[in-house]
């Protein structure tokens, strides 16, 4: 079979310049942080647009790398990308020439796939590149493939693409997925839009992001409603139109902060926070034991002194929203090697998401493997400053706040890891007096 034949395309892995961070521990934060837009809504929308042939812009976009790769992603297209304020992007996708996502653009961010939807409902085919992303095990796209087969569309594995083609317009049909699925829902969502007739998706997934890509398709013209909590339905339309969105702000990187407060015994106000979107989270803070108060949009955080012995040990699991987030899981691991007692931390979602756990170790966090998705963290943890490697973005982050609730230096590698999804994070965390420089590390390759 085709499929299953090695493709020896030339691809080579661009060299990014690795950088590391520098951090040493032991300050408390102090100040003010302004959480940015949520990156896993601004790429979806950044998607949506390729809709329209009119244009559509987007504020409150975060200054990310995977922002940028998308934007080029596009480009490639031959969508128009303007970008003419920081954190403000147009996209005019009037003159798509190119229905092709190469594995490019799918090896530095998974989130590509996401065009699938939109180019084939649009233009009835694309060629798109199996993704890579982030190293949290086995990323299947089997459940947003098979949706597009739903809805009438032929889609071929071969070498490492999907082939995908419509004979004319995709169909709404009555889409049951086997497991909740964010990405898989939106691009249902996303090819629904354009399709001829109804499409009702079920279960579909809660997350605040969903909704928002909803509220700005709404703004497009589309007839698309989330109709109960797990049941989304869509009248496709024949076009859309272009629209203005401001994009939520992301409720991972406010829940980095609460815990970056929590953890050094600063005094942390995190402006711009969704905090209607982290229940789950601020249950298992105030669980522990920190203080937190949430006003319309900010949170206030209180810590307790590094080795204080104030916080309690609490069992997690992730789960979809409105559960708490897996994006969580590291930075709430974090949390509670200051905890006092034994903690399970369960990861329901991805295979391999506590392998970074390895590395907390290596700051003198005690944590045992009970299974692959179930590991026990004992505190509170005397961390000491340590070398250690970010495998992905969320566990990257979440390095940098052992680093800071840690005795002396720690050197992290794989900065890049962060910069994918963490808008200025250094510049963040200097301004609440932390101590953190980023050092270079010459050219290599981004996966490592
Ligand atoms: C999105 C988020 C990611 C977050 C995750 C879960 C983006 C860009 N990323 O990822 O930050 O951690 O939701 O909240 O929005 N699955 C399949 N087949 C598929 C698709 C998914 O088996 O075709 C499985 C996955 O392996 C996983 C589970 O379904 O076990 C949930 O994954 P999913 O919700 O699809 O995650 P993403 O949308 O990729």
């Amino acid at each position: 079979m085709a499929g299953d034949r090695r493709f020896h395309w030339e691809y080579q892995e661009e060299p990014v310049e690795r950088q590391a961070f520098r951090v040493t521990g032991g300050r408390p934060l102090r100040g003010r942080v302004r959480i940015s837009g949520s990156k896993n809504a601004a790429l979806k929308m950044l998607a949506a647009a390729t809709l329209t042939s009119e244009p559509c812009r987007l504020t409150n976009v975060p200054e990310i790398e995977d922002v940028r790769a998308m934007a080029e992603v596009l480009r490639d297209l031959g969508a128009e990308v303007a970008h003419p304020a920081p954190n403000t992007y147009e996209v005019t996708a009037a003159n798509v020439e190119w229905l092709f996502v190469p594995l490019e653009a799918a090896a530095k961010m998974r989130a590509s796939f996401i065009l699938l939807g939109p180019l084939l409902t649009r233009f009835g085919r694309v060629i798109i590149s199996n993704p890579g992303g982030d190293r949290i095990g086995r990323r299947p796209v089997n459940l947003h493939v098979d949706a597009m087969r739903a809805m009438g569309a032929n889609i071929e594995y071969r070498n490492g693409y999907y082939f995908a083609r419509s004979e004319g317009r995709l169909r709404g049909t009555e889409l049951a997925f086997p497991t909740v699925t964010v990405m898989g829902t939106e691009n249902a969502v996303l090819a629904a839009v354009l399709a001829e007739g109804h499409t009702i998706i079920r279960p579909a997934a809660r997350e605040p992001e969903v909704d928002d890509l909803i509220a700005m398709l709404q703004k497009m013209g589309a007839q698309v409603a989330r109709t109960s909590p797990d049941v989304i339905e869509v009248e496709g339309r024949g076009r859309l139109h272009g629209a203005e969105h401001d994009v939520i702000s992301d409720r991972i990187e406010a829940g980095t902060f609460v815990v970056a407060g929590a953890i050094t015994g600063g005094d942390v106000t995190i402006e711009a926070a969704p905090c209607d979107f982290l229940g789950s989270f601020l249950d298992v803070v105030a669980e522990v034991g920190v203080a937190v108060a949430c006003g319309r949009d900010t949170i206030e955080v209180r810590g307790t002194a590094p080795g204080a012995a104030q916080l309690r040990a609490h069992d997690v699991v992730t789960a979809p929203y409105p559960g708490l987030a897996t994006d969580l899981q590291p930075p709430t691991a974090v949390l509670l090697t200051q905890a006092t007692g034994t903690s399970a931390v369960h990861e329901t979602i991805f295979e391999d998401r506590l392998e970074w756990l390895g590395e907390l170790r290596k700051l003198g966090a005690e944590v045992e493997m009970v299974d692959e998705h179930c590991a026990a963290i004992t505190g509170p943890s005397h961390l000491r400053g340590a070398e250690v490697e970010m495998g992905d973005l969320r566990a990257g982050a979440s390095l940098i706040l052992g680093a800071l609730v840690a005795e002396g230096e720690s050197v992290i590698h794989g900065a890049h890891h962060v910069r994918r999804g963490y808008e200025d994070i250094e510049r963040k965390f200097l301004d609440l007096g932390a101590q953190i420089e980023h050092i270079s590390e010459g050219l290599g390759t981004a996966t490592r």
